[in-house]
């Protein structure tokens, strides 16, 4: 996977040379609020974004599209290696093309989850990810930017919520976009997901070494991200960035 022109990195940026600006990582299972958290949290730092998954939900688009096989490791590693993604703040291309609206259906979630079980996707994307480590700071959000893709962030954060809650916010975050949804499917969607994300041997999703978890259960927006707000300072604070 290439990042020509890629707004949120410099191209000279390279995973080979060591990760050169401050990192904070924010993983958790979807629907916890991550996404947005993450989102805040850049913008008020000035830092940039990375929305670790949807390079694996825009891998899956690639992979239906030129019919790879999605339990295929060593096929998906080499399409991996072989398509162009660029995330522009919301909008993702592949291969220049806009596809924002295709990778974020539940089926592109659920079929992300299928391609990011294998070893050789994961390995291609991880140096993508460490590129996007550019100064003055990055936010990454994902399954497993604290314990594997950035292990020595300054600061760790493993946000969690209800399964219950988790699929009424993805049902109302579908159909805010206009798009089909099903609560009681959303529920088992979840579920196999959650299962997946967290059974699988390479990366799995879990709270990282010296994170710290979030509840997000029965809070708001605002409520959580003033406590990932605190969190960020002291973190911050206390090693000097
Ligand atoms: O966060 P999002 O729902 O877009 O992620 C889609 C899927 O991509 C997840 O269910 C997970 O399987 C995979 N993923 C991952 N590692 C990441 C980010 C996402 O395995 N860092």
């Amino acid at each position: 996977m290439t990042q020509a022109q890629q707004s949120i990195q410099s191209l000279g940026a390279c995973s080979s040379a060591g990760i050169s600006a401050p990192v904070i990582t924010i993983d958790g299972p979807s629907g916890t609020g991550k996404g947005t958290i993450a989102g805040l949290l850049a913008t008020h730092l000035g830092w940039h974004l990375l929305d670790s998954g949807a390079l694996y939900r825009t891998l899956a688009l690639a992979a239906r599209r030129q019919g790879v096989d999605l339990d295929d490791n060593a096929a998906l590693g080499r399409l991996a290696a072989q398509v162009e993604v660029q995330l522009k703040g919301e909008q993702v291309q592949l291969d220049g093309e806009d596809v924002s609206p295709a990778i974020r259906t539940a089926e592109a979630g659920a079929d992300a989850s299928r391609v990011a079980v294998h070893p050789q996707v994961r390995a291609a994307l991880l140096g993508w990810q460490r590129d996007a480590a550019v100064a003055p700071g990055l936010v990454a959000d994902g399954r497993d930017m604290g314990s594997r893709v950035f292990p020595d962030a300054v600061l760790k954060l493993y946000l969690d919520a209800s399964p219950e809650e988790r699929a009424q916010r993805r049902y109302k975050q579908l159909k805010d976009k206009g798009m089909d949804a099903n609560l009681r499917d959303l529920v088992q969607a979840l579920r196999v997901r959650d299962e997946r994300d967290q059974g699988r041997a390479e990366s799995p999703l879990q709270v990282p070494d010296g994170g710290i978890l979030v509840d997000s259960t029965s809070k708001s927006i605002d409520e959580v991200f003033a406590q990932v707000l605190d969190l960020a300072r002291a973190a911050l604070a206390s090693t000097g960035v």
